[in-house]
């Protein structure tokens, strides 16, 4: 070994930051509870050919995949979605439905290295499967936002931008757009604003479009508010939109009854770089647009019968790791952890031992979290320890102590004591 450090996008967790990950994990569990979810889990590794799909997704070619001994093609899996679909599938004639279930999943994908992309993170995960109505969408990303706030967050720091690609196919459709453009139209749309309309429009005559097609490409990217689309489409007949925008309009009227209505904002431009979504799709993403988005998901009514299930509405999104703690250490809400220990007990000679072995086995036993001293040492490294050790409260045994069957139970911070017995504790 010449390195010690981990392959290039893997992760390690030293003690101070497997406990920030405890805590996200915490914000994450505790608002899955809170909305009503219940925590699955799936294997890490998957057969190759459930994860596959050829829809020519970034995804797909960030797979790790590999062989087994027994030939088998096996795969890390990169997301969680495929696995809850064979779960589901697996027993879609004995669970009872609409389910809603939540995962903190650990994910592997091959990404070029980038800020806020690592090729090893933690998703959360909150689905609802069996449900058409979009309630569904309004409860996870309500959930989302819930567990944003819960780490400190608000409005000022991050939006949910809500876009729906029913919508957008039907207004593509309605501009008389063939569909082999629409993803040529989608890729114009999310280069608005970040390149000129001249290149943006030279970009979509590359890929084929007449110069009417791209006239209407650019009415499109107009509209930028739910009211400008339902004017755009209300002299024209064209229910998928109608549709659609009716979607759109009860789901912000959920998030204004449920209280999370300034965290979104509609944007045609949301796609979603993955195949399976249908409907709804949105993404969140930090205010001043510094970091990666936050998470992402939408409405994938296709994907469990395109998996030979019967076909079934879901909605769901996943939320990584790496962002959200980029942006908390970065707004100066990094989660406040330090190591958590109730008792240490340390002595001075060996002939304490004993003495010391009944006291930790009697708080042990209470439900204290204590810390044994292996070895005898001097109080200043025993008390120092203590304080590293973010103990409450230190039990030090001496010579006397052990003679006369009597100890001090000192407060770590303030330093006030008392005096016990074994028996006394
Ligand atoms: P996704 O947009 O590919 O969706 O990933 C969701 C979130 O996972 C991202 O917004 C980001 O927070 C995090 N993430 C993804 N890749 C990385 C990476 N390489 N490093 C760090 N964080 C990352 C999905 O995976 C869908 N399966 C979500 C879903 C669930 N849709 C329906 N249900």
């Amino acid at each position: 070994m010449d390195t010690f450090t981990p392959p290039k996008g893997m992760r390690d967790f030293y003690p101070e930051e497997y406990r920030a990950r405890e805590a996200l994990f915490s914000a994450w569990r505790a608002t899955a509870a809170a909305f009503g979810f219940e925590m699955y889990d799936a294997c890490v590794i998957e057969s190759l050919e459930l994860l596959e799909r050829k829809a020519g997704e970034e995804i797909s070619e960030q797979i790790y995949a590999f062989e087994d001994k027994s030939h088998n093609r096996l795969a890390l899996r990169p997301e969680l979605t495929p696995s809850l679909a064979r779960m589901i599938i697996a027993r879609q004639g004995g669970l009872t439905f609409p389910l809603k279930w939540s995962a903190v999943a650990q994910c592997f994908r091959y990404e070029r290295m980038q800020r806020g992309r690592k090729r090893e993170h933690y998703q959360w995960n909150l689905d609802i499967v069996g449900e058409e109505s979009v309630m569904a969408e309004a409860e996870v990303i309500g959930a989302a936002v819930t567990a944003l706030r819960r780490l400190g967050l608000s409005a000022q720091d991050f939006q949910v931008r809500v876009g729906s690609r029913a919508l957008l196919s039907a207004l593509l459709a309605q501009s008389g757009i063939a569909p082999e453009h629409y993803a040529a139209c989608y890729l114009a749309l999310d280069k608005r604003g970040k390149i000129s309309d001249a290149d943006v429009a030279a970009l979509l005559r590359s890929e084929g479009l007449a110069e009417q097609a791209v006239q209407s490409v650019f009415t499109l990217i107009a509209l930028t508010s739910i009211d400008q689309v339902a004017a755009h489409i209300a002299d024209v007949h064209n229910p998928a939109a109608t549709a659609a925008l009716a979607d759109l309009q009860t789901l912000f009227a959920h998030a204004e009854a449920l209280g999370f209505l300034e965290f979104l904002s509609f944007d045609l431009a949301v796609i979603r770089g993955l195949g399976y979504y249908t409907g709804i799709v949105f993404e969140a993403f930090d205010t001043a647009g510094k970091f990666r988005a936050i998470f992402g998901g939408g409405r994938y009514d296709s994907l469990l019968s395109a998996l030979g299930g019967q076909k079934m509405p879901c909605v769901g999104l996943g939320f990584g790791d790496v962002v959200v703690m980029e942006l908390l250490a970065d707004s100066n809400h990094a989660p406040q952890t330090s190591r958590q220990l109730d008792l240490a007990v340390g002595y001075m000679e060996a002939a304490a031992a004993p003495l010391a072995l009944q006291i930790v086995a009697k708080m042990r036993a209470g439900g204290q979290s204590v810390d044994l001293a292996l070895r005898p040492e001097r109080a200043k490294k025993f008390f120092d320890r203590a304080n590293k050790a973010c103990a409450t409260q230190a039990i030090y045994l001496g010579p006397d102590e052990v003679a006369k069957g009597e100890f001090t139970l000192k407060a770590m911070s303030g330093g006030t004591t008392r005096t016990a017995t074994l028996d006394s504790l």
